[in-house]
């Protein structure tokens, strides 16, 4: 039985200081790129590209220090756009072995914000089917500070009936 997993948030306002796209994708050989917002403040914070399923084990592909200035990293590029609290993140000439979950990750002591993107690789022809979904549902850790709580729903598709867990009820 497949099982569709939906993570709804129950958002507080320190949740919101890095956000962006859950996903991004593009064609083998392209390029892709991802634009995380933060709020203000973090201006002059390290902001890095990171790989990995997990928040705390995936490793740096790219990082930047600098306003404005591009900063590559082999294929990968990142630009912190200070003037509009954006940075950008440009992966090029894709390659299938890029398909993964990476982060946007702004370096701060104590605990690092960040936010989870989904990267995927599309058969550089077009009208193909979208690559299989992750059988793990990933659990988006930006919010495991405490005062944020998240509430998970699982729709079963043969008769949708909802069940409601609530894990910070634990
Ligand atoms: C991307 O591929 C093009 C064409 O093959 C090549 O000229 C270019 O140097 C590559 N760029 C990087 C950053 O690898
Ligand atoms: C920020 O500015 C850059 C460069 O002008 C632009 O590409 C980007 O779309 C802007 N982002 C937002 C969120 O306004
Ligand atoms: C929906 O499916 C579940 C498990 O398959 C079952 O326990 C439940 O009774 C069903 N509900 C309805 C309304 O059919």
């Amino acid at each position: 039985m497949r099982i569709f997993l939906v993570w709804i948030w129950i958002l507080f306002p320190g949740c919101w200081a890095l956000t962006g796209p859950h996903e991004a994708k593009g064609p083998l050989g392209g390029e892709l790129s991802v634009q995380c917002s933060y709020v203000r403040g973090y201006e002059t914070y390290i902001k890095y590209w990171c790989r990995g399923t997990m928040q705390i084990s995936c490793h740096v592909v790219v990082q930047t220090s600098d306003s404005e200035a591009i900063v590559k990293q082999d294929r990968v590029s990142i630009r912190d756009i200070r003037t509009n609290n954006t940075f950008i993140v440009t992966m090029k000439n894709l390659t299938e072995g890029d398909s993964g979950i990476y982060w946007c990750g702004i370096e701060e002591l104590g605990w690092d914000r960040m936010f989870s993107v989904k990267v995927s690789v599309l058969p550089a022809v077009s009208a193909s089917p979208m690559p299989a979904p992750e059988k793990e549902p990933k659990v988006d850790a930006t919010c495991m500070e405490s005062p944020c709580t998240w509430t998970v729903l699982q729709v079963t598709e043969s008769n949708s009936t909802v069940h409601s867990s609530d894990p910070s009820a634990r």
